[in-house]
């Protein structure tokens, strides 16, 4: 175990290395002229932003971990078409709209796995220079303090945090889930939503995501004691998009009764 201890220390302050460099490279860019594109539709942005921290983080992971597979959302990782072995899942820059139009609310995140099994995670507010890191076998830390367990919390007494689209077009079931809900936000990154939840600030976040949207959220909340599921009940596969549940055990609950009544 001590040498276990030792393997996920080492890896933690590697990559926190790496999530140093990239906030002061990209809080300097920002301050730059950015090329903002479109890809899917007219929502979906990139920025060479985006492509540049991909990059780093690729060349960076090479050279740490020179046998892993890489999964980029900008596509200079990998095809992974399994979990077998190590496995790196990246976000670069999650929440481009915000990063475009606020210039904060947004992160950035990676997520690594040992042949499927989530070892450790990190997910970075860039702005804020604030980063929950952390995994099952470590614990989880924000900015290097251990965080505690969380406390269970019903769905109508707290806050819940929901993907506009889905809200907008109510799709499922994700208007009742806010009418049932104390509260609702809506905060167009899934990273800094992830974090709210993990701070205890909301009881809930659902998305529809990608599985660089939420591999390391699922393993952060996993690992202090949130319920992580796909919201129609099947097993969570990371190599596939979802809309993916993390919660506190007793609005997990709540929200798997509305959505039953569907
Ligand atoms: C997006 C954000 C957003 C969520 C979208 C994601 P991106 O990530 O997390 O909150 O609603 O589904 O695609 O594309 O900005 O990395
Ligand atoms: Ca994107
Ligand atoms: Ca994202
Ligand atoms: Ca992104």
């Amino acid at each position: 175990m001590g040498d276990r201890i030792t393997h996920l220390t080492k890896l933690d302050q590697t990559v926190l290395k790496w999530l140093a460099d990239v906030q002061a490279t990209v809080m300097k860019r920002i301050q730059q002229k950015v090329t903002v594109e479109t890809k899917s539709n007219y929502r979906d942005l990139v920025t060479n932003i985006d492509r540049e921290v991909e990059q780093y983080y690729v060349s960076a992971i090479r050279m740490f971990d020179p046998h892993a597979k890489i999964l980029g959302e900008e596509g200079f990782g990998d095809q992974v078409k399994d979990m077998k072995g190590h496995v790196w899942l990246v976000d670069p820059i999650d929440g481009t709209m915000n990063f475009v139009k606020q210039k904060s609310e947004f992160a950035t995140m990676l997520a690594y796995f040992e042949d499927g099994k989530p070892v450790m995670a990190w997910i970075m507010d860039v702005a804020q220079n604030e980063t929950i890191h952390g995994g099952p076998d470590y614990g989880v830390y924000l900015n290097g303090q251990l965080m505690s367990k969380q406390v269970d919390s019903q769905l109508a007494t707290g806050l819940v945090i929901l993907s506009g689209a889905r809200l907008l077009y109510e799709e499922y079931g994700f208007s009742e889930i806010a009418k049932s809900a104390l509260g609702y936000r809506v905060y167009g990154s899934a990273g800094i939503s992830f974090m709210h939840v993990l701070k205890g600030q909301a009881n809930a976040y659902a998305s529809y995501m990608k599985p660089w949207d939420y591999a390391a959220g699922m393993i952060l909340s996993q690992s202090i004691g949130l319920k992580v599921g796909t919201i129609d009940g099947t097993p969570v596969n990371v190599l596939l998009s979802s809309v993916i549940l993390t919660a506190t055990q007793g609005t997990f609950d709540d929200i798997m009764v509305l959505e039953a009544k569907l």
